[in-house]
Formats: C-alpha cells, sequence, structure tokens
C-alpha cells in the first residue's frame, strides 16, 4: 500500500495517466466511429471469401484447381464472376457428378448462404458479371410484347418459341424454360452457360433483359397463355401439322371408308 502510494507521487505519475487516458480515448473513438460500419462490411466480406474458399475446396477444387485455374476436368473460374457461380450452383448444374455431353440440372446441395459464399471466393480470384439485386431481374413493369420480339429473335433459335427448349447437336440441348427462377434467367443471359451466347449488358439492356423474364413468365407459368384450346406441347406449327395430319387426314380418310362400304353394299343389294 505504502509502496503505491508512494509510486503515486512519483513526477511521472501524472504523464503515465495521461498516456493512459489518450489510448483509452483513442480506442474508445476507433471502435465507435463511423468508420467502423465500412470495415465490418469488410470483414464480412473477407469471412466470405474464406468461408467460401473451405467450401470450394471440399466440393469444386478437383475439377477446378486449387486456385480456381481449371483442370483437364472442369474449365477456369478466374472473372467467371458471382453470376455464374450462382446460376451454376443454384440451378444444382455444379458439383458436376460426371462427365458427359453437358451437365445436367439436379437437385441443389447448397444452401444460399454457402452459394453466396462460394460466389464471394470466385468472385475474388478475377472480376466478372455480379450477381443481379432483385430490382435487376424483377419483371415487374416489364412490357411482355416486346420481351416476345427479343425472345424470338435472341432466344427461339435454340429454346423454341415458348421456351420447350430443343435438342441442339452433339447431344447438347437448350433446356425448357419453364420454371426456371427469375434470377436464374437473368444471370443465364449475363453469363452464357455452356453452348448458349452470353448476352451482356452491351447487347440486351437490363431492361430488355427483364422484358424477356416478363415473357418468359408469361408463356410458361400461366395455364391461361394458351388460348384456343390445346397448347399441343407449345412446339409451334410442326406438333400443330403432325396434329392435322393425323386427325384431320385420318377421320376424311375414316369417312370415305365407310362411304365406300356403304356404296358397295347398296349396290349389291
Ligand atoms: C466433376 C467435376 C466438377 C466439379 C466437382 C465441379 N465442377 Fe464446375 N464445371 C465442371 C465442368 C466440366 C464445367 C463446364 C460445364 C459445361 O460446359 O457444361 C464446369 C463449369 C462451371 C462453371 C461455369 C464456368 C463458366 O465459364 O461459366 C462454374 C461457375 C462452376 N463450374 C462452378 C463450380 C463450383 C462452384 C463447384 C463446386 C460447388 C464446381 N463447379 C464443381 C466440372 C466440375
Ligand atoms: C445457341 C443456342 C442458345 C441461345 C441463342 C440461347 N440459349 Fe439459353 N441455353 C442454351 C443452352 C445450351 C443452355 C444449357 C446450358 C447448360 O446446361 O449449361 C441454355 C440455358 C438457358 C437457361 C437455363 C435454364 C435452366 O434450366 O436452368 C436459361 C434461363 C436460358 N438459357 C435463357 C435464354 C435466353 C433468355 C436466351 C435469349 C436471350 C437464350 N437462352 C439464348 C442455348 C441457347
Amino acid at each position: 500500500m505504502k509502496k503505491l502510494s508512494a509510486r503515486r507521487r512519483h513526477p511521472l505519475a501524472a504523464v503515465v495517466v495521461l498516456l493512459l487516458a489518450l489510448a483509452a480515448t483513442g480506442g474508445l473513438y476507433a471502435a465507435f466511429a463511423p468508420a467502423g460500419k465500412a470495415q465490418a462490411d469488410e470483414t464480412a466480406q473477407s469471412l466470405a471469401i474464406e468461408e467460401g474458399k473451405k467450401l470450394y475446396t471440399v466440393g469444386c477444387a478437383s475439377c477446378h484447381g486449387t486456385g480456381g485455374q481449371g483442370t483437364t476436368d472442369g474449365p477456369s473460374l478466374v472473372g467467371v464472376g458471382s453470376a455464374a457461380v450462382d446460376f451454376q450452383v443454384g440451378t444444382g448444374r455444379m458439383p458436376a457428378q460426371q462427365p458427359g455431353a453437358q451437365v445436367p440440372k439436379k437437385k441443389n446441395i447448397y444452401s444460399q448462404a454457402e452459394i453466396d459464399q462460394l460466389a464471394a471466393y470466385i468472385a475474388s480470384l478475377g472480376a466478372g458479371p455480379i450477381t443481379p439485386t432483385e430490382k435487376q431481374y424483377s419483371p415487374e413493369g416489364a412490357d411482355i410484347a416486346k420481351g416476345g420480339d427479343l425472345f424470338r429473335t435472341n432466344c427461339a433459335q435454340c429454346h423454341n418459341f415458348t421456351g420447350e427448349g430443343g435438342a441442339l447437336t452433339h447431344g447438347k440441348y437448350a433446356p425448357s424454360l419453364e420454371g426456371v427462377s427469375e434470377k436464374h434467367i437473368y444471370e443465364a443471359m449475363q453469363t452464357g452457360p455452356q453452348n448458349m451466347p452470353s448476352f451482356p449488358d452491351t447487347t440486351l439492356p437490363e431492361k430488355e433483359k427483364k422484358d424477356i423474364i416478363a415473357y418468359i413468365k408469361t408463356v410458361n407459368g400461366d395455364e391461361t397463355a394458351t388460348p384456343g384450346g390445346f397448347a399441343l406441347g407449345g412446339l409451334g406449327p410442326v406438333s400443330e401439322g403432325l396434329f392435322g395430319w393425323i386427325f384431320g387426314l385420318g377421320s376424311l380418310i375414316a369417312v370415305a371408308v365407310w362411304v365406300a362400304a356403304h356404296t358397295a353394299k347398296a349396290k349389291k343389294s
């Protein structure tokens, strides 16, 4: 006790107290200053990248390489961007299971939070298309008729007139667009998976992407979108022609046979 009070009276005591007080004020300021938020975001971001890297090492590195540089089993992911990851993993295409002409869709095994972490990690390897926000892909207020025009000029040659999908060469195919989420449609246009060309904002601005999404959702999601009867698979003139041939011509032939049979009978009697 005596020792302590002796030190308090030491000539340097005041200086030490002052320094401690200054350090405390500085520390408190750093903790509560407005800059704290930006720093917190940055920390969250680097945390997501770190978590994503762990998920990547377990689930993806075997094909895409430890640093995403690619191997003989999978392409490089440097610069594909978070949108490509969100699309590929969100639709269940990735992680791919076996080699083939085209990686099929399957049940997605990652939560959206994990997909975001994977996307953050891969986006950190190189800049690329960024996962769209709801404001970007929501078709609200979009022009459906314009979307139909754009769809017919840009997409129908592969996905068919109402997005039913169709076969391509070498065992590849353009899938049906029925039930695909608005976000995944947007991302498919941004990133151009597989044999599909990509449609960056320079060729297809955000507004036109929205119009296309609105069109796809209208022709695919809505039962009333087939006025006038059966959709016949929505395959257009081919199936309609086939229907005409089989049922139309078929019934004409049946009538002809019937008439012939009755005429023959009438002659005999
Ligand atoms: C069995 C091997 C394999 C595994 C495992 C795998 N991938 Fe792939 N990945 C591929 C192949 C092959 C392609 C090319 C797909 C195609 O052309 O259809 C591809 C394509 C991709 C693409 C599209 C690249 C582009 O250019 O647009 C992304 C993104 C991707 N993979 C991410 C992932 C992620 C994330 C994981 C882990 C969750 C993963 N992959 C696991 C083989 C694999
Ligand atoms: C050259 C042919 C081609 C054109 C043109 C094309 N696509 Fe595709 N599209 C494909 C192929 C092939 C796939 C499958 C990719 C895969 O499985 O990795 C695909 C996949 C998609 C998917 C993902 C569907 C799913 O099941 O997850 C969407 C959405 C899509 N395309 C929309 C469009 C839109 C919208 C356009 C026009 C702006 C368009 N595509 C133009 C060939 C094409």
